[in-house]
């Protein structure tokens, strides 16, 4: 089965069985086949954090449970549950056109509402983790469905349980957030949400105060102009994690490289990875299929159509090398490898 429509960074590899499932029945349905044929399940939502390096040789389950609902707690909070088959962006419009905030900063995040938690997306100043109230998931070693809170998932920086002790131990069904009915806080910290909203200024009377919509298409702008749409090249976003590193070692790089810039969190300091990746010469730079975006150097990009997940990571290796060479840095990757 092709898996070249299911990864957002269009690489052609197959997998050996492939199901669909819309239903937690159809999901243990899918589960028995696999463990009939002896076959290793890997769980798909949008496939846009993951590169496949080879064929797999399991049983691909995408996770396609559908729906949204709703339950007012308050006079200004709303609990909204998606289930995760629901397209990310497609799920913060969905809530913004009902003006409930708290998702706006994160829109136009490719992937599905299911794998929102894993990672903790994050962009613009807001994590999932600042909204998210639970998810209910299946345990794959009891078959029980289980809720698990806020404290329970263990959110950090793009982190959670389910990249670390979890992994592979549970499937997200569903999510549930809770949102703002009127009294929004609108997040615009990041810098280039203030510039954008003062280019979109035009638009709008001078008083009339910034709205959570507002938020939402300014994000949009500033995500179309820099981060590549993998529907026209395949990518899956930041490829690597922003580094964060003890302040000792900060300062010792920092007298070689003053301009570096950082963002300094209790004792240690993050450092943005694209920004060491472009001073390494790879901005824009293409070897075979493979490239590095040329306006945002920690995004990946299958350049031709044609790469290999193997030529993917070759390229990533090759850039955490000289990342390590040149400032003793260590990247991390974000995406998942397969
Ligand atoms: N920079 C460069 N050159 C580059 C890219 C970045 O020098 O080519 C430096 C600049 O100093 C810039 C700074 O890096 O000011 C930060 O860049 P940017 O605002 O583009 O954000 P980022 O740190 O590269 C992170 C997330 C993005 C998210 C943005 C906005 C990670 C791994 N990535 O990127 O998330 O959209 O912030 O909040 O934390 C994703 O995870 O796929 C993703 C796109």
């Amino acid at each position: 089965f092709s898996l070249k429509k299911h990864n957002t960074f269009g690489v052609d590899v197959t997998s050996k069985y492939f199901a669909e499932v819309t239903s937690l029945d159809e999901l243990f349905e899918a589960l028995k086949y696999a463990n009939a044929k002896n076959a290793q399940p890997l769980f798909l939502g949008g496939g846009s954090n993951i590169l496949f390096t080879q064929n797999f040789d399991g049983v691909v389950i995408q996770l396609d449970l559908k729906g949204v609902s709703e339950e007012i707690i308050s006079e200004n909070e709303v609990l909204v549950t998606s289930k995760a088959g629901e397209n990310w962006h497609a799920f913060v419009q969905y809530c913004l056109g009902k003006s409930y905030g708290g998702l706006e900063n994160l829109s136009l995040i490719p992937g599905n509402v299911g794998t929102s938690p894993m990672q903790n997306i994050g962009a613009y100043g807001v994590e999932i983790k600042d909204t998210f109230v639970s998810c209910k998931v299946l345990n794959l070693e009891t078959l029980e469905v289980e809720k698990f809170d806020h404290e329970k998932c263990r959110f950090g920086y793009r982190e959670s349980i389910f990249k670390r002790e979890g992994k592979g131990k549970y499937v997200i069904l569903e999510v549930t957030f809770k949102l703002t009915r009127k009294d929004h806080l609108i997040k615009t910290e990041y810098g280039a949400i203030q510039a954008e909203l003062k280019k979109l200024g035009s638009e709008y009377s001078d008083n009339r105060c910034v709205t959570i919509q507002d938020v939402s298409k300014a994000v949009i702008n500033i995500r179309q102009s820099k981060l590549p749409d993998p529907k026209i090249i395949g990518n899956a976003g930041s490829f690597f994690k922003n580094p964060s590193i003890p302040m000792a070692q900060f300062l010792e790089v920092q007298k070689k490289y003053p301009e570096m810039p950082n963002y300094p969190n209790g004792d240690l300091v993050k450092i943005p990875a694209g920004w060491l990746i472009e001073q390494c010469g790879w901005k824009g730079k293409q070897i075979g299929n493979v490239a590095s975006h040329q306006l945002q150097a920690l995004v990946i990009v299958n350049a031709t159509g044609e790469a290999s997940g193997k030529e993917i990571f070759d390229f990533s290796r090759m850039i955490i090398q000289s990342v390590k060479e040149k400032f003793g840095i260590e990247l991390e990757r974000e995406v998942n490898i397969v």
